[in-house]
């Protein structure tokens, strides 16, 4: 347990770095540890490629285990021993996500099935789960978590107010196991009663997000007194900057400036107008008090001394809540030490929003030049056809023409004889 506490004191902002969780950075003993939690016969990830296989949901492959080779007293990696290429998990991206900027959780998913999975097993066996995905859009997440509780027994709950056809669709084909609530949090995570684990993606702001981690705190099981809590976009550009999806929902004294379509930039902390990625509705200004979806992670936790905090710093960023008290605790802050606000992971996703940033810019730039492109050949084409176009182009002939009298008068000479 004392090992997992050690989480919750991370510092509190991701601009000033905390130290790593394995403070001498020793990736094998990180592996050791979650080897020993989790026992030798367990394999520490899920096998996401024979789930999907199963349910024909088959896209992603399974995961390189970057550790498997310091086990099992292996010899140490030196470059000249790496000769194949790492096999690369392709970005979960669907027609949902046209930018590839991997919006989804989907993208996670070899974090979050395993966090699941660590509940799954300190559960009784014949105990039915219940998972809350808040925000699920077009059901991304939400087919795995289904394929998921499938093999684990386990009922999927989604709450969307505005939820995509093929959420709808998965809901029909699923009516056993899948609930849709059209409908808000956090009022409708109260009236579930209670849940294991609550993934939330929903209103990223403030408000909203304090709320619905007040409403988990309502929603207590037999297995623990906290759900585990999994919230999206803790990192740029939410984490520290509110976004609305309907402002009337927020009272004022929560309601930050904003502006409808405003563009954001990770190295603009107000809007950047025609330099970044226009959103629905952002706050004017990052950072401060009460703005943003980590801001209010932090502020929660700074009251509950029973929780632990870990911060996945990829795709948008993952926090990850759970109570000391839980059966799984121990096994999960193993699982997750490796990845907790780990510094590459931190630069790469950095660099990685610079660079979704400028390409979708360069992109919406291109797209509005085309379109101005198009607009000017149509003009051209309309003027080409036009009468006054013919006059202009007669005139101008006659005009050159006269500035070459020899040629003037031959051609008035051939005219002449041909008439
Ligand atoms: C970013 S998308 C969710 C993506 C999904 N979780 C995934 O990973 O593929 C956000 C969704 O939250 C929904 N939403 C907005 N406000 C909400 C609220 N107060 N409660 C629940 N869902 C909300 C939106 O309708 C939208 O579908």
């Amino acid at each position: 347990m004392r090992e997992c506490r050690r989480f919750s004191n991370i510092g509190r902002s991701t601009r000033t770095r905390p130290p790593v969780p394995d403070a001498t950075g020793d990736r094998s003993s990180c592996c050791a540890r979650r080897e020993a939690a989790l026992g030798r016969d367990q394999k520490p990830f899920c096998d996401i490629d024979t789930l999907r296989h199963r349910y024909n949901g088959s896209r992603i492959p399974f995961s390189h285990d970057p550790c498997s080779s310091l086990r099992n007293n292996a010899p140490p990696i030196r470059p000249s021993h790496i000769r194949s290429p790492v096999a690369v998990t392709p970005l979960e991206t669907s027609s949902h996500d046209s930018g590839k900027l991997g919006v989804s959780l989907a993208n996670l998913v070899e974090v979050i099935v395993p966090a699941l999975d660590a509940v799954r097993r300190s559960a009784s066996s014949d105990r039915m789960l219940t998972i809350v995905e808040v925000g699920a859009y077009a059901g991304d997440l939400t087919s795995t978590l289904v394929a998921w509780g499938h093999i684990n027994r386990a009922r999927v709950v989604a709450i969307d107010p505005d939820p995509q056809p093929s959420l709808v669709e998965l809901a029909c084909r699923e009516p056993g196991i899948f609930t849709l609530l059209r409908d808000y949090s956090p009022e409708a995570l109260l009236t579930l009663g209670s849940a294991d684990c609550i993934i939330v993606d929903g209103d990223h702001n403030y408000f909203t997000v304090m709320s619905e981690l007040n409403a988990a705190a309502e929603l207590a099981s037999p297995l623990s007194p906290y759900p585990l809590v999994m919230l999206h976009d803790v990192l740029w550009p939410h984490g520290r900057r509110d976004h609305y999806a309907d402002p009337a929902r927020i009272p004022a004294d929560y309601l930050h400036p904003h502006t409808p379509g405003g563009e954001l930039h990770p190295d603009n902390t107000g809007l950047a107008h025609g330099e970044g990625i226009p959103y629905p509705c952002p706050a004017n200004k990052e950072g401060g008090d009460r703005n943003g979806v980590l801001t209010a992670v932090e502020d929660f936790i700074a009251s509950r001394d029973d929780l632990v905090h870990a911060l996945i710093p990829a795709f948008f960023g993952l926090s990850i809540l759970w109570s000391l008290q839980a059966p799984y605790a121990h096994e999960l802050g193993a699982l997750v030490a490796p990845l907790d606000r780990h510094p590459l992971l931190e630069r790469l996703e950095h660099n990685r929003v610079l660079h979704v940033t400028e390409s979708r810019r360069l992109a919406l730039q291109l797209s509005s030049r085309h379109e101005r492109l198009v607009q000017l050949h149509h003009r051209i084409a309309t003027l080409r056809g036009s009468r006054t176009y013919r006059v202009a182009r007669l005139l101008a002939r006659v005009r050159h023409f006269r500035r070459m009298p020899d040629l003037w008068r031959e051609t008035t000479v051939v005219r002449a004889e041909a008439s």
